[in-house]
């Protein structure tokens, strides 16, 4: 009997992660027959849990998605990477061939195809206030640049690391002539068409970290998580007249691009968006 193609997500905690429910979606609206399961993996066991899953006899392992802690390690671990992936220092998604691991990161496409298709924004041409320079950051800057936008502004606590993350991209941003810049939170100066919180200050109970005066009307604000750990920035947004927008749309496109990486096929997003703001409520 032939076996099923198998993928998963990987991460820890991975128990809330709605990856399994938007994958069996994506398939079942495709017409692929797969499974998708969760993974939970203990801090220092990242590789084992991969060679175990790729013998996993259960089916035939394809692929994995890699959520927090261990996309840096993800990215370390594969034998080819994505310039993408590259650039981010991160995979989120591999892909598991003859000649070894494929590692991708979808997140950056992920959250320009939010912006562009579901919030309607366009990014050609606009202002970018990036807040944060961990790894979420690190994962959306290059897709960013090559959207075409015009300036991102790198804001976060630790200023050194933004300006690691910006002397990283300084190739990139000057063949699409992006203006690249990295400063303290305190000293963003003026109003931005877009803002994207790619930080953990929520989790942390820490209030939104920088100044309202990013914000204009018309601005969209994105928070890259969603539920509870996003309503704080989403609420300091529409309180100072912005656009609120939280990770859902991004979370569901980062997930359409691995699916089209493993299955060559890209699934209806849009609606599966739609099914899954339905579901959570
Ligand atoms: P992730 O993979 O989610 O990006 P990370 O790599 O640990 O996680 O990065 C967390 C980001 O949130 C960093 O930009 C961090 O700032 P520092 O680089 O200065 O640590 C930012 N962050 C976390 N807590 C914060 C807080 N209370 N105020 C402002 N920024 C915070």
């Amino acid at each position: 009997m032939s076996k099923v193609d198998l993928y998963c997500v990987m991460g820890n905690p991975v128990e809330h992660s709605r990856s399994p429910w938007i994958h069996a979606r994506f398939a079942e609206l495709t017409g692929q027959t797969l499974r998708y399961e969760r993974r939970q993996v203990q801090p220092d066991g990242f590789a084992q849990a991969i060679a175990d899953f790729r013998t996993d006899l259960a089916g035939h392992a394809r692929g994995c998605n890699i959520t927090v802690p261990f996309k840096f390690e993800a990215a370390a671990l594969a034998r080819h990477l994505s310039e993408r992936a590259r650039l981010a220092g991160a995979a989120n998604t591999l892909r598991f061939e003859d000649d070894g691991i494929h590692g991708d990161n979808t997140d950056g496409i992920g959250l320009v195809n939010d912006i562009t298709l579901h919030a309607g924004a366009a990014l050609a041409g606009r202002d970018l206030l990036l807040i944060g320079a961990g790894g979420a950051a690190a994962g959306v800057l290059g897709p960013l640049i090559e959207a075409g936008i015009r300036r991102v502004v790198v804001a976060n606590r630790t200023p050194d690391k933004a300006a690691a993350l910006v002397q990283r991209h300084a190739a990139l941003a000057s063949a699409h002539q992006t203006v690249l810049e990295a400063c303290r939170l305190d000293d963003v100066a003026g109003a931005f068409d877009v803002v994207v919180n790619a930080t953990a200050a929520s989790l942390a109970g820490a209030d939104v970290p920088v100044a309202a005066s990013v914000l204009a009307p018309g601005t969209l604000a994105i928070d890259m998580m969603y539920g509870p750990a996003a309503a704080g920035f989403l609420d300091w947004a529409r309180a100072h007249g912005a656009t609120a927008r939280d990770g859902l749309g991004m979370l569901v496109e980062q997930a359409a691009e691995a699916f089209r990486i493993w299955r060559g096929v890209r699934p209806p997003a849009a609606q599966v968006l739609a099914e899954l703001r339905a579901v959570i409520g």
